[in-house]
């Protein structure tokens, strides 16, 4: 018969190595992988591309027509995120995406129906799938079979992001941190919810976080 899929749900803040570890997970598992972040810088792209301000609720509410063109796929090997017929899986890495994301992201209808999206998404999912972002522990998938906050000290995480880039460093710092700040009024990903268990990779590898929450997925489908 057809066994329910195991969903892992992981938040964290920006430069946590939630993405790549997230993805690592889903790969050594076999299970299929979600960025939801994605969903929202593609949102913050379109609307840039049409000479719109993310900051404008209307103008983020009135982007939600193009949704229904909204492609993620959700493969473990990399996920591919394409709006209104362009594949923006480049583009919407950029710094300009980064800075004007955040006022999608604050947009509760906005978040509604990315979450709608993201709901349906997990429940085709087979045979399971790690889904990132910052509230997938509490909103989206709160009845994840294993939910995991992933942190790292805040010098460790801007190191990881930007590795070495000397002068800019404190600007690219500040910048960070100021994202975090924004996002964690909107939803806070900086404490963990009862049930879900603390990651906190400042003093580990990336190997040995991606272990860590492997194992996790994996005692938990011994009990
Ligand atoms: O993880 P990221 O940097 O790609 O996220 C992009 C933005 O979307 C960031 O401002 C946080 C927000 N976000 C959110 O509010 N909820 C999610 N589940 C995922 C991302």
């Amino acid at each position: 018969g057809a066994q329910a899929a195991t969903v892992v749900a992981i938040d964290g803040p920006a430069g946590s190595g939630k993405s790549s570890v997230a993805r690592a997970v889903a790969r050594e598992l076999g299970f299929q992988f979600l960025d939801t972040g994605a969903a929202y810088r593609a949102l913050a792209w379109l609307i840039l591309e049409r000479g719109g301000d993310t900051d404008d609720p209307a103008t983020v509410i009135g982007a939600l027509d193009s949704l229904d063109s909204l492609e993620l796929t959700v493969d473990a090997s990399g996920q591919r995120v394409a709006i209104a017929g362009h594949d923006v899986t480049e583009a919407i890495r950029s710094e300009r995406i980064s800075a004007a994301v955040s006022g999608v992201a604050r947009t509760l209808p906005a978040r509604e129906a990315v979450n709608v999206r993201f709901r349906a998404i997990i429940a085709e999912a087979r045979p399971g799938i790690v889904a990132e972002g910052r509230d997938i522990t509490t909103v989206v998938a709160p009845d994840a079979d294993v939910r995991v906050l992933l942190t790292a000290d805040e010098a460790v995480r801007i190191r990881r992001r930007f590795g070495d880039v000397g002068g800019d460093e404190r600007q690219v710092g500040a910048r960070l941190a100021a994202r975090d700040a924004s996002d964690a009024k909107v939803v806070d990903f900086l404490s963990a919810a009862e049930g879900v268990t603390v990651v906190d990779s400042t003093d580990l590898t990336f190997d040995e976080t991606v272990e860590a929450i492997v194992r996790l997925v994996t005692e938990e489908s011994h009990d």
